[in-house]
């Protein structure tokens, strides 16, 4: 072979034939162009011969000596190379093979969404005309090079989702062009954000999410006055928000979720009125929430959520015209709920649940004609559910429980006609359950436990095929058991206990194929346990203590071989109890 070429491999070899033969036939000018154009063709094609075979093979139209019209290859007017475009290719390599100096003229390296492997080398730092590099998604590693403050035609500087160690390179300061910027989920990065990030006035996106930093916000975030998305999620971040992010009126998203950011929230927040979405949840922020904040006319997503906010939440929130979730659970906000909530009619949900808001549901609630969400529980509410609810025909998860609620639930109810899941328990409520509640035929949940409901089982709830989980327990509901339920094809869990059902256990329970629990104790049971209950072959949990049942315990309740608690205490059995029957816990007497 050609011994004058040691390093090249058959490729470029070929690629080196045709140079010479254009050589001799085309003109000084087109020549100077070509030979360019081969050295490049020649970089790359060394960069590929190191790729994996797999690989390769993807790259198969790389041959020649005219890389502009290759696979992810694009050229300049000059026929230079001046981009590189591998996205979602499917590639797996490094980039320590590939010889920047060879492609001065690049400015775009976009690939993101392979396995290229290894460390961004120093030489990346040649490639004065860069303006985009995207390698988000794939799996460099090591530190990120000091080099990359060189490339200071950066617009686009994507290193997310990759295995970085390290610091944020205090050198990005020098890349005053850059508008996105983004290291986001490299869970190996620590340090905290360099305040000189704030000398890049042009940045429109700032996404360092997932990525391990500490510290705190940097006051001089309020000189990006052109940022759109500020993303912080999910870092180790303390300290106040500075008030200077009221600055960024530009900002749609703000996002410092869980952090440990602490202080309250700066009045300042008023100023940002382009936001969309606030997220602030899951850190250590306290104080009331700011009126300001009604001041955030675009605003459709307010998360507050586990933190330490107090006070009442502010009658501004009322002129959040285009919120359409409000999540302020899990915090120590107390006073009543503004009946201004009212106004906000695209809410589709709202969470205050564990909290300690007192006082009413404002009948103003009926206007939420979108709602779909309404979750209130775990507070301090007291009076009755106002009438107004049932204009909320959208409804598919109401959720009260554990509040201060009395009085009986008003029979507009049944016009929520979406209503899936329905949680009432630990309140006050008395009466009788509304008689339609499952009319449409869409209730999946409903929990009453520990109230004063009284009367019988609703008939429209006896034939409710949808039921998934009821729980009456708890109440002083009456009623031949036989005569008040059915058979629930999709019923996983049931339980009546502590209530006044009497009459015999029905056979019928045998063909809820997939119960896995049933509690009835603590009622006037009378008669013998059906064998055909040894049908239920998902039953996990059976609890008849505490009724006045009477016979044999059949036998056939040893195939429910799922059983892991077995109660029958406290009842007047005869014979023996069947020895077949092996469960976790089992008390017969
Ligand atoms: C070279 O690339 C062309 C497409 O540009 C392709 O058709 C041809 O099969 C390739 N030749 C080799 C030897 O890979
Ligand atoms: C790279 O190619 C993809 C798909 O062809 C395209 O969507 C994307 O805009 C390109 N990226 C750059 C920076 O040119
Ligand atoms: C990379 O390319 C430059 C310019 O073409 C050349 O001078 C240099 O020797 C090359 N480096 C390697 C390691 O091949
Ligand atoms: C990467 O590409 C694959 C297939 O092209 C796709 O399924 C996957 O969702 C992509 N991942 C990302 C993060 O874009
Ligand atoms: C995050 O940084 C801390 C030190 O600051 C380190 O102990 C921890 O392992 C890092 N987490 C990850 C996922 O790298
Ligand atoms: C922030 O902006 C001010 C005024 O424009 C400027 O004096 C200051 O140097 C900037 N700070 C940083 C860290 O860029
Ligand atoms: C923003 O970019 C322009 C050029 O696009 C540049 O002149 C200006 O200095 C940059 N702004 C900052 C704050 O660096
Ligand atoms: C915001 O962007 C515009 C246009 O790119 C630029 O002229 C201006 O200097 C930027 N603002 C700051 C504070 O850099
Ligand atoms: C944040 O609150 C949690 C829970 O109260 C506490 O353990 C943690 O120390 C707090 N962190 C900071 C930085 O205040
Ligand atoms: C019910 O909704 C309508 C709009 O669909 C509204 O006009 C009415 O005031 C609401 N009723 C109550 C009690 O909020
Ligand atoms: C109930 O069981 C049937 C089969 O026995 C199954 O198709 C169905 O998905 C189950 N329903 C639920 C809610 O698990
Ligand atoms: C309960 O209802 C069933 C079915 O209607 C009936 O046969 C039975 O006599 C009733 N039991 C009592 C105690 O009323």
């Amino acid at each position: 072979m050609l011994p004058f070429f040691p390093r090249l491999n058959p490729m470029k070899l070929l690629a080196m034939c045709c140079l010479l033969l254009m050589s001799v036939t085309t003109s000084m000018t087109t020549t100077s162009v070509a030979i360019q154009g081969n050295e490049e063709a020649y970089a790359l094609l060394d960069w590929k011969a190191s790729f994996e075979k797999q690989s390769q093979a993807l790259l198969s139209s790389w041959n020649g000596s005219d890389p502009c019209h290759w696979v992810g290859i694009a050229c300049d007017h000059s026929k230079s190379v001046s981009s590189l475009n591998f996205t979602k290719f499917g590639l797996r390599g490094t980039l320590q093979t590939l010889n920047f100096s060879s492609l001065p003229n690049i400015h775009t390296i976009a690939m993101s969404n392979n396995s290229f492997y290894g460390t961004i080398p120093k030489q990346i730092g040649v490639l004065s005309n860069l303006d985009t590099l995207d390698v988000h998604y794939n799996q460099f590693s090591g530190f990120i090079p000091k080099q990359i403050g060189s490339l200071s035609k950066l617009t686009v500087l994507d290193l997310g989702a990759n295995n970085f160690l390290g610091n944020i390179p205090q050198e990005t300061k020098h890349l005053s062009n850059l508008k996105y910027l983004a290291f986001a989920y490299n869970n190996n990065l620590r340090g905290s954000i360099p305040a000189e990030l704030g000398m890049l006035g042009n940045l429109t996106d700032l996404r360092f999410e997932h990525c391990n930093l500490t510290g705190s916000i940097p006051t001089t975030i309020g000189n990006l006055t052109n940022l759109s998305v500020l993303n912080l999620n999910d870092n180790h971040l303390d300290g106040p928000i500075p008030r200077e992010i009221g600055k960024l009126v530009n900002v749609k998203y703000l996002w410092l979720q869980n952090n440990e950011l602490s202080g309250s929230i700066p009045q300042e927040i008023g100023l940002m009125t382009n936001l969309f979405q606030l997220d602030f949840s899951s850190n250590n922020l306290s104080g009331c929430i700011p009126s300001t904040i009604g001041n955030l006319s675009n605003l459709a997503y307010l998360y507050l959520f586990q933190n330490f906010f107090s006070g009442s939440i502010p009658d501004e929130v009322g002129k959040l015209y285009s919120l359409t979730t409000i999540q302020l659970l899990t915090n120590n906000l107390s006073g009543t709920i503004p009946p201004s909530i009212g106004n906000l009619v695209n809410l589709n949900s709202i969470l205050l649940r564990d909290n300690t808001l007192l006082g009413p549901i404002p009948s103003t609630i009926g206007k939420l004609v979108n709602l779909v969400l309404l979750d209130l529980s775990g507070n301090m509410l007291s009076g009755t559910v106002p009438f107004s609810i049932g204009n909320l025909t959208k409804l598919s998860k109401l959720v009260l429980l554990s509040n201060e609620l009395s009085g009986e639930i008003p029979i507009e109810l049944i016009k929520l006609t979406e209503l899936e899941d329905l949680q009432l328990a630990y309140n006050h409520f008395n009466g009788q359950l509304p008689h339609n509640i499952c009319t449409s035929g869409n209730l999946a949940k409903l929990s009453a436990t520990n109230n004063y409901f009284t009367g019988v089982v609703p008939s429209s709830l006896k034939n409710c095929s949808s039921l998934v989980r009821l729980r009456l327990d708890g109440n002083q509901i009456t009623g031949n058991i036989t005569e008040s339920f059915n058979v629930y094809p999709n019923l996983d869990y049931i339980d009546l206990s502590e209530n006044n059902f009497h009459g015999h256990l029905s056979s019928k329970w045998g063909k809820c194929s997939n119960l896995t629990c049933l509690r009835i104790s603590n009622n006037n049971l009378s008669g013998a346990i059906p064998p055909e209950l040894g049908e239920a072959t998902n039953l996990q949990e059976l609890d008849l203590s505490s009724n006045h049942l009477t016979g044999a315990i059949p036998k056939e309740l040893g195939k429910l071989t799922l059983m892991i608690q077995l109660l029958l205490s406290n009842n007047s059995f005869s014979g023996n109890v069947p020895i077949q029957i092996s469960v976790g816990f089992f008390s017969p007497l």
